[in-house]
């Protein structure tokens, strides 16, 4: 799909709608043979993971020989003292519904930027002892890391630059374009 100019606020189109949804696929196949036959809680991070949580949940269900069953929970943290980008202090918005222990959870995350948000949510579920516990991030921003938060599943990096859309936002908005876009002009410095 062809990424419409009209916000003038919207940059390069890093990623199209089909360059995302190929990669999902591509993820989904990765996770349906690592859990074959396997119970699956897939456990996605709002609200910037909610479309990639809803794609990928449903790339899983068209894969043959993949887990024995997928349960879709959601939980919402944010940073707070910054409008968007993660500040370092995380806290617990909304907690997942299904109990976590015993069973195979995947944390599904937008994205990977500094890396404290995935640091913060791993060492919560980590202490209500699930069976297994891995990340998955659909985008990777390495240039911004400040903790070495181990990445199980990585769709696609992107540059050292604001991104929005497919779930991302700028203070609430683009989350809803279908594409990876960034934003522009560049926000100024500790709008973040
Ligand atoms: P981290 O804690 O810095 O790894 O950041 C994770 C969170 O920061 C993500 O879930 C996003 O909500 C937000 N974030 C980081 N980089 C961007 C970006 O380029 N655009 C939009 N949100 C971002
Ligand atoms: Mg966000």
């Amino acid at each position: 799909m062809k990424a419409p100019t009209a916000d003038a606020a919207l940059g390069p189109c890093l990623y199209t709608a089909e360059r995302i949804a190929a990669t999902v696929t591509r993820m989904a196949e990765d996770i349906a043979t690592a859990y074959a036959g396997q119970p699956l809680l897939l456990l996605g991070v709002l609200k910037g993971a909610l479309y990639f949580t809803a794609d990928l949940s449903r790339a899983l269900a068209r894969i043959p020989d993949g887990p024995s069953e997928i349960i879709v929970d959601y939980i919402c943290v944010g940073s707070y003292g910054a409008s968007s980008r993660s500040s370092g202090k995380i806290e617990l918005i909304m907690d997942s519904a299904v109990p976590v222990e015993g069973r195979n959870v995947v944390i599904v995350e937008d994205i990977a930027d500094n890396g404290l948000t995935l640091e913060f949510l791993r060492a919560l579920l980590e202490r209500r002892r699930p069976a297994s516990l891995r990340t998955c991030v659909l985008f990777d921003k390495p240039s911004g890391r400040r903790v070495d938060v181990k990445l199980g599943y990585v769709g696609l990096p992107v540059p050292d630059a604001f991104v929005v859309g497919y779930g991302l936002d700028y203070q609430e908005l683009y989350r809803n374009l279908p594409y990876l876009a960034e934003l522009r002009p560049p926000s100024p410095a500790g709008n973040f």
